[in-house]
């Protein structure tokens, strides 16, 4: 069984309608770690079903700053309209813990340079991330390209002006309106990313790492245009909100005998049969041994992991980059074992 952990809401703060910022603690009053451009899950009860919904962090670890994260309320939302509307300070909420991959990478030294395209409640990790880079990498210039349908809706609007001050020759914001009468600058177009990456680019393009986080199409059409204009897939992080639509999976595993993964997890050793269709979270979960997760269809990054021995077949991935697959990262939501057995480690 995975321990979920309780933790005790200390603040709670309006932003603007509708999104409220919540800071949290453990139940023993430490703080809960994390790194900057992680997510918290927390596990809650929906018609007596274990749910689980994720919020991007929107603190920033390197100032000491304890656990944030910022909620937007959705309209039919189960547990968003939870928060907004109910949660109180001192209220508790059981969480897995703070994961994900949409952190600075372990060569951020070789970018001089890094752009962040966000809408709407995605500023949440961005905000950490920008926090982190300026308090911590003094060399790498900043952009932030930040849309909204108006200035009365930027989440952290206030924030974000002080920054630039406080950090006037790393960080440019560019706010977009998409009710702006300038339409040249309202609603981020394709045809508006390379006039913004002409515009602020400060290095050669091969030398901006770039970081995504908005609405599904929003993301998707920032990419398109990015690819567009030369930027390598290794140069781009993304990170989905939206996990509900999911696909339909038309392929199929190469593989569907039965094969034995062996879990190292929490410093034990769990070994049981694997059957397509089952993933290897199903699998585990149905030994009684609960994995982390949130979303359960590849989109998070909540449930990556190694595979040491053998070799594990991904349904779908929206969050391992090609040099992560190269490594032997897995995600255990996908994950089926194919042409033998596998030893996997969390
Ligand atoms: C990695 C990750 C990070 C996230 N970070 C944040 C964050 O920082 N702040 C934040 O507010 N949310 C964030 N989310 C989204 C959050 O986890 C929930 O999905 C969202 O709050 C809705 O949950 P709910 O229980 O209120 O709605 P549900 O009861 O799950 O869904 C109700 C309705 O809303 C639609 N819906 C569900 N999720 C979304 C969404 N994200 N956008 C639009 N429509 C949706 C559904 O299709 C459904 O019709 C994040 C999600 C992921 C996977
Ligand atoms: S649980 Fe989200 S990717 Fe696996």
């Amino acid at each position: 069984m995975q321990d979920y952990k309780t933790t005790i809401i200390t603040s709670i703060r309006e932003e603007t309608p509708g999104v409220k910022t919540f800071t949290i603690i453990y139940e023993d009053g430490s703080n809960i770690p994390y790194t900057a451009g992680q997510f918290i899950t927390f596990v809650f009860t929906h018609h007596g079903k274990e749910e689980r919904r994720s919020f991007s962090i929107s603190s920033c670890a390197v100032l000491q700053e304890p656990l944030s994260f910022t909620v937007k309320r959705i309209d039919n939302g189960a547990y968003s309209r939870l928060l907004t509307d109910r949660a109180v300070v001192g209220d508790k909420l059981y969480t897995t813990g703070a994961s994900g991959l949409f952190t600075l990478p372990q060569n951020i030294a070789i970018y001089k340079q890094v752009f962040f395209f966000a809408a709407g409640i995605g500023i949440t990790p961005i905000l950490s991330l920008i926090k982190t880079l300026l308090h911590t990498q003094p060399d790498k210039k900043v952009t932030l390209i930040y849309s909204n349908r108006s200035q009365e809706d930027v989440v952290f609007y206030n924030e974000l002006q002080a920054l630039t001050e406080k950090f006037p020759d790393n960080l440019k914001l560019e706010f977009l309106y998409s009710t702006s009468f300038d339409l040249s600058r309202a609603r981020l177009s394709k045809a508006l990313v390379p006039v913004l990456l002409q515009e602020y680019a400060l290095v050669p393009k091969n030398e901006i790492l770039f970081y995504i986080c908005g609405p599904f199409p929003y993301m998707r059409m920032v990419i398109w245009s990015l690819e567009e204009q030369g930027i390598h897939d290794d140069q781009i992080r993304k990170e989905n909100f939206n996990t509900n639509d999911r696909l339909v999976r038309k392929i199929e595993s190469p593989d569907k005998a039965t094969h034995t993964a062996t879990i190292k997890y929490n410093g034990r050793e769990y070994s049981f049969p694997i059957t397509y269709p089952d993933t290897i979270l199903q699998a585990a979960k149905k030994i009684g041994l609960v994995l982390p997760y949130s979303c359960e269809v590849g989109r998070c990054g909540s449930c990556a992991a190694i595979c040491t021995k053998g070799k594990v077949w991904l349904s779908y991935n929206e969050v391992l980059m090609d040099k992560d697959l190269e490594h032997g990262s897995i995600l255990t939501c996908v994950g089926h074992p194919v042409y033998g057995d596998v030893t996997i480690e969390i």
